[in-house]
């Protein structure tokens, strides 16, 4: 059975069929797959117990269905058309056969050096085609992969290792980055000084950056890959046995390990990918996200290998060597489906349409947004001057935790609306609750956005902390999946996301929790307290703002300012530096000591005409000593 959907009817058939009995609708979906062996039962939840499991008994292997099964068909077809940082250097272009082989290769090495089904592997890897390899590798021996993004910092690295236990990390020399070449080895090595699980550092050679080897520990990609064999059979995994651990920020304590499991995420992401981006073989398809984020895991990798598609990865980043590289590489691989996130689209908005018009664009048939609301001029300018009016736009809404999409138009299908996400794909049942919990049913409404039915690539747990998985997501609206998002239903039945309702802020299409930010900020020997809050940023959608007390004895602001900056940045990573740092005297606070968050984001957002009730503050003349300094400025 087909299942891709190719009219509004037919969506709004598919979708009626999937709430009806979405047993029989995902059994049928499930069979376009091959299985080691076929499940007993479609689901089984208890969101108050916190239990889900998809295709129960089911057996097989995400790579079979990505290789085995598709090598009669696609072989010979290009499976990842890799494009280099430098525009001068050659690209590379592995076929299904040959990716197949580099595979079942690293298979081996992996198995070499005693990673067993189970066992956690860390990538620490820039966009090269070893990443792929090296996630498709440890899922085809049933290593359990964790990705972490290259520009994490060693510390966030080591708490990451030392979370999940790994026993391997893969890394390279050195990461090119526009036009920095940034030394990603020595992060590893000053983050495995921490952590004493890990035994193997496999390293690829990309840069030529000098590193240093570690005896019995260090080993290189290209030699450990000439000496094994090139054929390797798949393990067995059960359905819902792990398939990946993707870490990500929440609004309280340190990042969370999300855990994907086998089965129903490899139905989910391939049946999104076909259906949302309405893939037609012999479409090159690219997204521009970074393997290290979930965009990457669901719509590099699984959903289009998994479809037989062919997806492009690129390593360098969309304004190097100048502001047309993205509309270069379309042009030059006549790029089909092309899925990127606000942030990139409004910094390159900010550069004219100069660098646009350079370029024909006329290969563009799909244009995809993610990762955060997309503002409306942002998207008309996408709609313009990128699909010249004439590609749909599907904003993608869905999270870590979600592992696919969740809330988008189907391509060519489902009429847009500018900076909706419109209407959930077949099987998710999204429902709109006040703070006390009470459904708003019908249209023109706004609240949280919880769904209430398990779809079948849902977060499973959070590694080793199953009880914080229920608190985070299914404790304050019980029997709800809580997404952590605000939402409004339109008159339309349209969905429109409003960004975060907890603490979370998202700073380039990144999300960063402001509690690990001010831990950050507190590790500074002269800080003695801080609070965090996003405000709204032209490009970035959310940039961080930082309300520092600070013992400023014989210091000067300027001083203290970047040496917080940096301070986060080692400790986090580049991304989460504060845009902005304000020095304060006191936080407002409520009685019971917690920091009134609420005004400290009014006054972030420079909208302090209106405060509230500041009364029942501990200490409410704050509020205008924070207010006068923000005017000194
Ligand atoms: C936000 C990224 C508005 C949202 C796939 C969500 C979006 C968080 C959209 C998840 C969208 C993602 N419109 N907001 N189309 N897509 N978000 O886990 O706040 O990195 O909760 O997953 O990004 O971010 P994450």
């Amino acid at each position: 059975m087909s299942s891709k959907i190719e009219t509004l009817s037919g969506y709004f058939h598919d979708y009626q069929k999937s709430i009806v009995n979405p047993h029989r609708f995902w059994s049928r979906i499930a069979e376009n797959s091959h299985w080691r062996e076929k499940w007993t039962k479609v689901v089984e939840h208890d969101f108050k117990k916190l239990s889900i499991k998809w295709f129960i008994d089911g057996k097989l292997n995400i790579t079979e269905n990505i290789f085995e099964k598709n090598l009669f068909i696609f072989g010979d077809k290009p499976a990842i058309i890799w494009e280099a940082n430098d525009p001068n250097e050659k690209g590379v272009t592995l076929s299904y056969r040959e990716l197949f082989i580099e595979v079942c290769k690293f298979s081996n090495v992996l198995l070499k050096h005693g990673i067993k089904k189970g066992d956690r592997v860390i990538l620490y890897m820039p966009m090269i085609p070893e990443a792929a390899i090296a996630m498709l590798a440890c899922a085809r021996i049933g290593a359990v992969h964790s990705i972490v993004f290259a520009g994490f910092s060693a510390q966030s690295l080591a708490e990451r290792i030392n979370d999940c236990d790994a026993k391997m990390v893969l890394t390279s020399d050195g990461n090119y980055r526009g036009a920095k070449v940034i030394p990603v080895k020595d992060v590893v090595d000053e983050a495995l000084k921490q952590c004493s699980s890990v035994n193997k550092v496999i390293v690829v050679k990309r840069t030529k950056t000098e590193v240093t080897m570690k005896a019995h520990q260090d080993l290189w990609w290209h030699e450990e890959i000439s000496e094994v064999s090139d054929v390797n059979i798949a393990e067995t995994m059960d359905s819902e046995d792990l398939l990946f651990i993707l870490y990500t920020s929440g609004s309280t304590g340190k990042p969370k390990g999300v855990v994907h499991t086998t089965g129903g995420y490899m139905v989910y992401t391939k049946y999104t990918f076909e259906n949302v981006f309405q893939y037609s073989q012999g479409d090159v398809y690219w997204c521009t996200a970074d393997i290290g984020w979930i965009t990457g895991h669901s719509y590099i990798i699984y959903g289009p290998l998994l479809a037989g598609a062919t997806t492009l990865m690129f390593e360098g980043i969309p304004t190097y060597p100048d502001a047309g590289r993205f509309w270069e590489i379309v042009d030059k691989y006549k790029v089909n489906q092309f899925y990127t996130a606000p942030t990139a689209i409004r910094a390159l908005q900010t550069h004219g349409i100069e660098p646009v018009l350079k370029h024909s664009l006329a290969s563009l048939k799909v244009l995809g947004s993610v990762g955060e609301p997309i503002n409306e001029e942002a998207w008309h300018w996408y709609h313009d001057h990128i699909g010249k009016g004439r590609c749909p736009i599907v904003d993608t809404w869905w999270q870590t935790e979600t592992g696919g999409i969740m809330l988008s138009p189907i391509a060519g299908v489902t009429p847009t609306k500018p900076a909706y996400a419109t209407l959930p794909m077949p099987g998710i049942l999204p429902v709109i609750l006040d703070n006390d919990g009470v459904e708003l049913i019908g249209n023109s409404v706004e609240g949280n956005l919880c769904i209430q039915f398990p779809w079948p690539s849902m977060i499973r747990t959070i590694y080793g902390d199953h009880k914080r998985c229920f608190e985070t997501y299914f404790s304050q609206f019980p029997g709800y999946y809580f997404s952590g998002d605000g939402v409004k239903r339109d008159e339309d039945g349209y969905y429109r996301i409003l960004g975060r309702v907890d603490d979370v802020i998202n700073v380039s299409g990144h999300r960063l929790g402001t509690a690990e930010v001010e831990n950050a900020i507190n590790e500074h020997p002269l800080v003695v307290e801080s609070a965090v809050v996003g405000f709204a940023h032209d490009i970035k959608g959310q940039g961080i703002y930082a309300y520092v007390i600070c013992d400023m004895t014989n210091r000067s602001e300027a001083s203290l300012n970047l040496e917080i900056r940096e301070m986060v940045s080692n400790m986090i990573g580049p991304l989460a530096k504060p845009d902005i740092i304000q020095f304060v005297p006191d936080l407002p606070k409520t009685r019971s000591g917690k920091i009134m968050r609420r005004i400290l984001r009014k006054i972030a957002e420079n909208d302090t005409s209106n405060l509230g009730d500041t009364s029942t503050l501990l200490n409410p003349e704050v509020v205008d000593a924070i207010i006068k300094s923000v005017n000194k400025k």
